[in-house]
């Protein structure tokens, strides 16, 4: 659905986009992540048409950006960074003029705004000035223009930037309802967003991919992942103590203190290769009593693999 080969975008002499190369496919939700300055709103910007490559080419559905940008563009629904709307209009008056911008037939525009208007909940705004709207209510708008003309392919930037918790998790269920029918391309610095709503992550900074895969894989990269995390209450005993009772277990091949305070003593064991401490463990606090406030197999701190990934990388 998106081809992207060798995608490089120069202004003067920076790079933004430096020789990007992916495919997307049809039920995908792409995570686009990256820190400040990484690129990814230029090449969005790109595969939507609104800046020309420096060198490299993008294609969405066959039609290349390029050479063929109303082709293009006719399958791509774009919400752009900041989602900027016309504030003195209504959402009415926007999807209409959207619609006709669309080249949607004035038989079928009614029918077009109708299904966009229902598939983000805005019906009870539909004639209020925009700017009178809250931000949530603004971003469902800049959805609907987005999808008026039912695309194959939606480009989101960054979507549920500057919402509230629960306006994130509204917009993000919509973005989850939206990918049955649609590729969906979005960009984001919530690193749980991707976890949450994406079936693959791509990674890039200073302009060029740094990482391309599942965000279970990318999970899987933190040197924390598949270790146990145990926290004790009351802990009978020294820090130093009970980490030594812990490294006395079978499989354990490191063991490392976390927070220790009131009381409470946290711990990260790492297993051995092929290890598993878990049976072993509780059976150790069983025998030993110890009062587990938390025990887990850690999935990984998404957070903590970004981090590495990117390190030193944003730009103005
Ligand atoms: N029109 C432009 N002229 C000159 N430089 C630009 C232009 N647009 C973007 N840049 C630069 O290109 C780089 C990439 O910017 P871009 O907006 O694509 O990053 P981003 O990954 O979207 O960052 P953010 O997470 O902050 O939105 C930045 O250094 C930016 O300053
Ligand atoms: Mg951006």
């Amino acid at each position: 659905m998106i081809e992207i080969q060798h995608l490089t975008k120069r202004f003067g002499a920076l790079t933004a986009v430096d020789d990007v190369s992916f495919d997307v496919a049809r039920g995908e939700v792409l995570g686009f992540l990256g820190p400040n300055g990484a690129g990814k709103s230029t090449t969005m910007k790109m595969v939507t048409g609104f800046l020309d490559p420096t060198s490299g080419t993008a294609k969405v559905c066959g039609h290349d950006v390029v050479s063929d940008p109303i082709g293009a563009q006719r399958k791509i629904g774009y919400l752009p960074e900041g989602a900027p709307l016309y504030g003195d209009m209504t959402p009415r008056g926007l999807l209409k003029f959207v619609a006709e911008a669309r080249g949607i037939p004035a038989s079928q525009r009614a029918a077009a705004i109708d299904r966009a208007v229902s598939r983000v909940h805005i019906e009870e705004v539909l004639n209020r000035r925009i700017d009178t709207l809250s931000k949530g209510y603004k971003r469902r708008v800049g959805l609907a223009q987005a999808i008026v003309h039912d695309p194959e392919v939606l480009i989101l930037d960054e979507p549920t930037d500057g919402l509230d918790p629960n306006q994130k998790h509204d917009v993000r269920e919509l973005i989850r309802e939206m990918s049955r029918d649609k590729v969906i391309v979005l960009s984001t610095h919530i690193l749980e967003e991707v976890a949450a709503v994406c079936s693959r992550a791509i990674i890039i900074a200073r302009g060029k991919l740094r990482f391309d895969g599942t965000p279970a894989d990318l999970q899987a990269m933190d040197p924390a992942h598949g270790a146990v995390s145990l926290t004790i209450g009351q802990a009978p005993g020294t820090t130093e103590a009970l980490g030594e009772s812990l490294s006395a277990i079978d499989g354990v091949a490191r063991v490392e203190p976390l927070d220790a305070a009131n009381g409470v003593a946290s711990f990260r064991l790492y297993p051995a290769e092929g290890a598993n401490v878990f049976g072993p463990l509780s059976a150790l606090a069983h025998e030993r009593g110890w009062e587990v406030d938390h025990l887990a197999v850690e999935d990984g701190r998404l957070d903590e693999v970004f981090r590495t990934v990117t390190a030193g990388d944003a730009r103005s």
